[in-house]
Formats: structure tokens, C-alpha cells, sequence
């Protein structure tokens, strides 16, 4: 695992938007794994920046997104779709039918959850899957418990992550769908890379319980420790409660020149 300290969020954002610039160019028809909320948005934007200032083009991508919630029609303002929608995909040159979010409207969520997998694995896999946490140390909507080898399935909220969500519904947990359509710690596994943003002191604790503590399905984001190649970018409020930070810059510091960004 590699662990970058910056200032702030704006510069860690950068950085994050650097590897998957990295990507898309080495690869024109990358897959990317794309996830929802607040972290990803400053990264979201440099995207569209690059895409608008420096022409790095998205037309050979193909995306699949982490999650999206039961019950909720594609259009409601707090859906993936719309998140996804307004926040990215309208402002690059992916082709429609080249983006992926589950159907969380299907009358059939077994068949949309394995359909999912096997799309995946039909195009090869996930090159680069970008990844927020969440407080209680969730990736996508495995909350903990989630076993470290599952895959797409429907899962139940924890109150917590509700309360958190509640902002994209007029602040009324209530209107929070219970349920969830989500990618499994181990679909997650499976990319070549994976790229995970947490800012604040609110993901400091899981933070820490994600580089340096034990693995546990109690921290399904600790589940990274065992893939061979994620890099996690966090600002200093988020880096608070990490016993090796010195380390991780020093490391980040004297990369060789063949191995930066
Ligand atoms: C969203 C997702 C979630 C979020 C996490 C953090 O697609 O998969 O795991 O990344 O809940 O959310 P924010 O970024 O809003 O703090």
C-alpha cells in the first residue's frame, strides 16, 4: 500500500486525478471504477478540467460505478445516476453505453448483481477503481461484517451511514433508501489498482484502522492491506491518527524518478 500525505484536499485531488490521467492515456479503453459522495468531487472536477483544457479523452472508457441505492429512480436528485450524471458524465465523452451503475429499480436484484460481476469480468476487469471510505471504515456499501469475499449484492445501510447520506435528502434520514445495490469487498480486489481519497478528521479513525490496523471484516476497507497495488491519498486532518506518517512522506519524498506520477 502506498500512502500520500498532502496538504489539503484540493492537492490531494490533484494527485488522484494524475493516476487516472495516467490510465487513461496508457489505455484508451480503460475501465474505470467510479464511487459517489463528497470525497471524489475535487478529483471529479480536475477530470473535467483535463478533458476540457488538455483534451484527455474518455471515449475509449468504460465505467462501472461502486453502488446505488433500492427503490430509487435513476432521476431522484440524491441517485448515483444523477450524482454520476451531473457531477461527471456530462461533462466528459463517455459514451452512454459504455457507463455502468447498478439498476437499483430492477424487480430482479440477484440477476442485476450477478449480471454486474459478469460484465466486469467480461471486459477484463477493473483497471482503476476509485474509492472513498466511509466513517465506520466501509468501501462502497460494505458496511462492517461484510465478508472480505463478497460481491455484488444487495446490502442494508447502517444508521450511520443513513445519518451521513441524509444531506442528499434534504437533510431527512428518513427518505435514505435502506438498501443498497453494491459492489463486494472482493469485486473491489479485483482491480489492478485501487485508488482510495478520504479527507477530514471524521475518516482519521478509519483511516488508521485501514493502513495500520489488523484486517478485519469489522473495517471492510482493511481488506486493501491484501491487494498489490492501492494507493491511498489523504489530506492531514485524515492522516491525524496514523502512527507512521514521517515513513509514508519520506517514502513519497524519494520515489525514483521512473516511479512518480
Ligand atoms: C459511494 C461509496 C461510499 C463512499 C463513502 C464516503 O459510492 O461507495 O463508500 O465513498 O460513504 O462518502 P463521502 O465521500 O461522502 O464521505
Amino acid at each position: 500500500m502506498e500512502v500520500i500525505i498532502q496538504d489539503n484536499a484540493e492537492s490531494a485531488s490533484r494527485v488522484g486525478a494524475e493516476i487516472v490521467k495516467k490510465i487513461v492515456t496508457a489505455k484508451q479503453n480503460a475501465i474505470l471504477g467510479l464511487a459517489t459522495g463528497q470525497t471524489p468531487l475535487l478529483l471529479y472536477r480536475e477530470l473535467v478540467r483535463m478533458h476540457r483544457k488538455e483534451g484527455l479523452d474518455f471515449s475509449g472508457c468504460t465505467t462501472f460505478n461502486l453502488d446505488e441505492y433500492v427503490g430509487l429512480d435513476k432521476d431522484h436528485p440524491a441517485s448515483y445516476n444523477s450524482y454520476m450524471r451531473n457531477n461527471l458524465f456530462k461533462h466528459l465523452n463517455i459514451p452512454d453505453d459504455q457507463i455502468n451503475i447498478p439498476d437499483g429499480m430492477s424487480d430482479d436484484i440477484p440477476s442485476v448483481c450477478i449480471n454486474y460481476e459478469k460484465k466486469i469480468a467480461k471486459l477484463g476487469g477493473i483497471d482503476l477503481q476509485i474509492l472513498g471510505i466511509g466513517a465506520d471504515g466501509h468501501i462502497a456499501f460494505n458496511e462492517p461484517i461484510s465478508s472480505l469475499k463478497s460481491r455484488t449484492r444487495i446490502k442494508t445501510l447502517m444508521k450511520q451511514t443513513k445519518r451521513d447520506n441524509a444531506q442528499f435528502f434534504n437533510g431527512d434520514i428518513d427518505q435514505v433508501p435502506n438498501h443498497v445495490i453494491t459492489m463486494g469487498v472482493a469485486t473491489i480486489m479485483d482491480s489492478q489498482i485501487c485508488l482510495m481519497l478520504a479527507f477530514g478528521e471524521e475518516k482519521a479513525k478509519a483511516i488508521a484502522a485501514t493502513i495500520e490496523g489488523p484486517i478485519s471484516a469489522m473495517v471492510p476497507a482493511s481488506a486493501l492491506q491484501m491487494h498489490q497495488n492501492t494507493i491511498v491519498i489523504i489530506d492531514e486532518a485524515a492522516a491525524s491518527k496514523l502512527n507512521k506518517t514521517q515513513y509514508y512522506r519520506y517514502v513519497y519524498e524519494n520515489k525514483p524518478q521512473w516511479q512518480k506520477y
